[in-house]
Parts: structure tokens; C-alpha cells; sequence
């Protein structure tokens, strides 16, 4: 296993949109291994493989409470096929945003359908934090951030902020940001 970089804001790959994974193999297998390490190491819930630079549609999870064992999860092409008409607000944080946090407003449960690491298709009902998780994620894999639920001025003003960060930064090493408990 190895780290991989969280690429983050402005980064313009997090407006990419990821490839469907078609081949299931060891390769595939050690980008969710490494990006499991990277995600634990961060520490967040949820990771896309575009957020460590690699454009395809790999979610990885892991929405256990701090204390209680593990529970590694894997969405590979995951797609929302239907999300409800009621709402929720949660609050939101993104690996790759660090250091920002904004209420988004969601459909409080979605239905997604999914690969796991054998190829084989699944499909889940999913509400509440999870609901909210898989949404994040897959928006990563369509190029969206949780910034663009927000208003115009919001979001703007937050991408301000990092444009200006990147640059004060001048090829130094980026400061350090302290760990958070709720990146995505
Ligand atoms: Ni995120």
C-alpha cells in the first residue's frame, strides 16, 4: 500500500469527469488499496479516486464511528438512479477543500447502483449519512464539488480564498492543514 497526494483546490483535475472502470483487475485493486490508506491517513469517510489525481469512477468509504471496527467500502461506477423529492441539510467538508465547511441540502435518500471490486452490480437504498456520502462521491466522479450547491457568492468567495492560497504558496510546501474528522 502506499499514500497517494490529495490534490485539492484549485486543482482544475477535480473538474474532470472520470472514466467507467472496465477492467477489474490487481491494478485496480491497488488504487482502492492506496486510496483506503490515503483516506484513513487523512482522516475522512469518503474519498474519489480524482481526488488523488485518477480519473475514474472508484468511490471508497468508511462511515464506521471513530472507536468501532472498520468498515471498508468500495462504489465503482456508481450512479444515483433515483433520489427523493424530501430534502436534508447536512454539514459538509471535502478532502480536497480543506479547512471549509458549508450546510448543502440533499435529497435525504437516494437509490445507487454500483460495482464492487469483483465486477458484480449491486444496487442500495440509501438515506441519511450515507445518502449524503454517496452524493458527495459521486459528484467527485462528475467533476462537481459540494461548493457548487452553494450560492454563487459563497462559492466564489471559497474558491477566491484557495486561488489565493495556492499562489501566496509560490512552489513552498503548502502549509499544513490540521486533520479534520468529517473530510470527503
Ligand atoms: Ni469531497
Amino acid at each position: 500500500m502506499a499514500l497517494r497526494d490529495i490534490i485539492t483546490l484549485p486543482d482544475k483535475r477535480l473538474r474532470l469527469v472520470s472514466e467507467p472502470v472496465q477492467k477489474f483487475d490487481k491494478d485496480l485493486r491497488k488504487l482502492v488499496e492506496d486510496m483506503f490508506e490515503t483516506m484513513y491517513e487523512a482522516p475522512g469517510i469518503g474519498l474519489a479516486a480524482i481526488q488523488v489525481a485518477v480519473p475514474m469512477r472508484v468511490i471508497t468509504m468508511d462511515l464506521a464511528k471513530k472507536d468501532d471496527p472498520k468498515e471498508p467500502k468500495v462504489y465503482i461506477n456508481a450512479e444515483v438512479i433515483s433520489a427523493s423529492n424530501e430534502k436534508a441539510v447536512y454539514e459538509e467538508g471535502c478532502l480536497s477543500i480543506p479547512e471549509y465547511y458549508e450546510e448543502v441540502e440533499r435529497p435525504v435518500s437516494v437509490k445507487v447502483k454500483y460495482l464492487d471490486l469483483d465486477g458484480k452490480p449491486h444496487e442500495i437504498e440509501a438515506s441519511g449519512l450515507l445518502a449524503t456520502c454517496l452524493q458527495h462521491e459521486i459528484d467527485h466522479i462528475n467533476g462537481i464539488l459540494f461548493i457548487d450547491h452553494l450560492s454563487k457568492l459563497k462559492r466564489d468567495r471559497v474558491i477566491k480564498k484557495y486561488k489565493k492560497a495556492a499562489k501566496h504558496a509560490d512552489g513552498k510546501p503548502a502549509p499544513r492543514v490540521e486533520p479534520t474528522s468529517r473530510g470527503l
